[in-house]
């Protein structure tokens, strides 16, 4: 495959940044991670909106406008010729020296990187997954806005590694309060009295693109939706709950911390979404 490297397009083997990247000795930026269904990325403008306001909230200079990324992320899955793929574009403070957490700014980095896309087993959509609460919490929104789509995952890999220790296949994180606010790389949504309800974001989470096409598919459909603060025990009056984000889409979660979710299997309101989801896809990417 190749790689967009700082403007340009390199053999994979060939990529490299330097070792004293900020993002590898601080974690210090930001990415984005799209799919593009028939050559078309699903909602760039929003994803591209998105990697702006990280990088203001951050005071980090993008290497180009916006637009001008976006034309590289295009530029990237055309000369790998993927169609259906998955393209990650990860901007950091650039080059920097370990121990000099603030340094004048020098130019970023960019790496923009597609692979084809493989979506989940089906049989996941089919039973849903499991999903624990892991005793790791989110990252104080005091300590870092959510809104940022930060590469400083080590707290997310943490708590990914403890649910997966339990049989769990995403961790939900509570916020300080025990309040529910998103999973470790997904918005959560749970199902009560025929309301769909879902933390608020960017205040609890992420605004995913994903959560933000299901808002808008749900009250398309005429259901009720409430963005507010959910606390823990509301997964267990919950009907359904299920997951989003870009690669997994509208993902079940049936089993929460080794209690049943509802009925123990995937609700109608999930399918239904699941469906007018898939299907917003593929008529925005020009397929059908
Ligand atoms: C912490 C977090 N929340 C939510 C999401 C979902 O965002 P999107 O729907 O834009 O993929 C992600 C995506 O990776 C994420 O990392």
């Amino acid at each position: 495959m190749l790689v967009h490297v700082n403007g340009r397009l390199v053999e994979e083997a060939e990529a490299r940044v330097s070792v004293f990247d900020r993002g590898f000795l601080f974690g210090d930026g930001i990415f984005e991670s799209m799919r593009a269904v028939s050559g078309s990325v699903f909602r760039l403008e929003p994803h591209l909106g998105r990697l702006r306001n990280s990088a203001s909230i951050i005071g980090l200079t993008l290497p180009s406008p916006p637009r001008a990324i976006g034309v590289a992320v295009r530029e990237t899955l055309a000369r790998n010729g993927l169609r259906d793929a998955r393209v990650r574009v990860t901007v950091t403070r650039g080059p920097g020296r370990p121990g000099e957490y603030v340094e004048a700014p020098g130019p970023s980095t960019m790496v923009i990187a597609a692979s084809p896309f493989t979506g989940l087993d089906p049989a996941f959509y089919e039973k849903g997954v499991e999903a624990a609460i892991p005793r790791r919490r989110q990252v104080p929104r005091e300590a870092l806005d959510p809104a940022i789509k930060s590469i400083s995952r080590l707290s997310a890999v943490l708590a990914r590694r403890e649910a997966r220790d339990r049989g769990a296949f995403e961790a939900i994180l509570l916020d300080g309060e025990g309040n529910l606010t998103e999973g470790t790389a997904s918005n959560l949504f749970l199902v009560q009295g025929g309301t769909l309800l879902t933390p608020p974001a960017p205040q609890e989470g992420l605004p995913g693109v994903t959560r933000e096409a299901v808002i808008g598919l749900a009250r398309e459909a005429g259901l009720p939706v409430a963005e507010r603060r959910l606390p823990e025990g509301a997964l267990a009056s919950a009907e359904e709950a299920f997951l989003t984000n870009t690669s997994w889409e509208v993902l079940p979660v049936t089993r929460v911390n080794g209690r049943a979710v509802g009925q123990g299997r995937p609700g109608r309101v999930t399918a239904l979404l699941l469906d007018r989801y898939r299907d917003l896809v593929r008529r925005e990417c020009g397929r059908g």
